[in-house]
């Protein structure tokens, strides 16, 4: 006896941890919020034991590699990071110069959510552009897209986009590549915050390639958190003439896992037997069927398209206030009294039909 713990033989349940939530709750403010989808805990658990060498050299790294050739093409490389701020500043900072610029919508997650990472950590500027609907065309780029060789002008460099957007829209395929031939005709690189790609697959029902890699995209962030991994994003090259030193700046930007195999491993997990697209697929139903109960309950209007897994709708401010108290959302315009109601891979139609009972409750209660 060495007296060293085995820790293959360790406890389920470690003494002195108690379950502190009850897992029957579940509400409707982020994809974020839902936990860890079983079989990729079990993915996990399966990686767990022995040694692997650090820092990405780990043979589930290696592996993740032909995983990611096999969904957008033989030139793909994927980069593990732990989280989408992170993995789109890596992104953004390989496709850029020191005096580079980023086109991108106004509500893009790199201009409203990120702290000013873009600015602060990448260097860099980015250039909003107002949008109806989330979504970047070759008109709207234009809006910001000039100035091209003025020293005075921080130079537009990349076109960002997000699949689905913010706004809970989709861009076609053929939109992806109208945007992406545009902004190559400037000498632009396109890079695709893809945190909800899966929902945007799963939409689309096509080859994500078709959207990405064949329609011009260069380097996509891939997201995997938000779709039930404990948490990791994955920065995927594409086109890698467009990029430089992605390996530095990852470590630079602090997004290099030591023990890298357990995000790669979360990876392989959701995408090796199709379950990335199972859980949008229901995330995406259960937006839904949400839709069209709170289309028939008077004094709620759905606002914008269903088109992934968010619901964003209006409805009286005093109603948003009792609702919150029975089921966490978020307010996504204040003024608007638009809220945004975001389903996950473990929503349930009975959490779907107890949420819109409860919303017509509260209006035939208001009205
Ligand atoms: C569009 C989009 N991109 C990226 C992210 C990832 O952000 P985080 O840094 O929280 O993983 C999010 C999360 O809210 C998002 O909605």
């Amino acid at each position: 006896m060495t007296g060293r713990p085995d820790p293959e033989s360790a406890p389920q349940s470690p003494a002195g941890v108690q379950r502190r939530h009850d897992p029957a709750v579940r509400g409707f403010a982020s994809d974020n919020y839902a936990g860890v989808h079983p079989e990729v805990l079990a993915a996990l658990a399966a990686a767990n034991g022995g040694h692997q060498v650090a820092y990405g050299e780990d043979v589930y790294t290696e592996h993740l590699q032909e995983v990611f050739r096999g969904l957008f093409g033989p030139a793909a490389e994927a980069y593990p990071a732990f989280n989408g701020t992170g993995a789109n500043n890596v992104a953004l900072q390989a496709l850029t110069e020191r005096w580079g610029s980023v086109v991108c919508p106004a509500t893009a997650h790199i201009n409203t959510d990120e702290c000013g990472a873009p600015e602060r950590i990448s260097g860099l500027k980015l250039l909003p552009v107002p949008t109806p609907d989330g979504k970047l065309t070759p008109e709207l780029i234009d809006r910001e897209a000039f100035g091209f060789d003025d020293e005075h002008r921080a130079q537009p460099q990349v076109v960002s986009i997000t699949q689905t957007t913010e706004l809970g829209t989709c861009y076609t395929p053929e939109e992806v590549k109208a945007v992406c031939d545009h902004a190559h005709d400037l000498g632009m690189a396109v890079h695709m915050d893809g945190a909800r790609i899966a929902n945007a697959a799963a939409t689309l029902g096509v080859e994500p390639s078709r959207f990405t890699t064949e329609a011009g995209v260069d380097v996509l962030t891939f997201g995997g958190t938000k779709n039930g991994l404990l948490m990791g994003e994955c920065v995927v090259v594409l086109d890698p003439s467009r990029v430089r030193g992605i390996p530095y700046l990852r470590k630079q930007s602090m997004q290099l896992a030591s023990k890298m195999r357990f995000v790669s491993v979360q990876f392989e997990a959701l995408l090796a037997d199709g379950l990335w697209l199972r859980s949008a697929t229901r995330a995406n139903a259960m937006a839904k069927r949400l839709e069209s109960a709170v289309r028939a309950v008077d004094g709620v209007t759905v606002t914008r398209p269903v088109q992934s897994n968010a619901v964003f709708a209006t409805l009286p401010g005093e109603v948003i206030e009792r609702l919150q108290k029975r089921f966490r959302f978020y307010t996504w315009d204040e003024a608007a009294h638009e809220v945004r109601w975001m389903c996950a891979f473990d929503t349930t139609e009975g959490d779907v039909d107890a949420f819109a009972t409860a919303i017509a409750e509260e209006m035939h209660n208001y009205s």
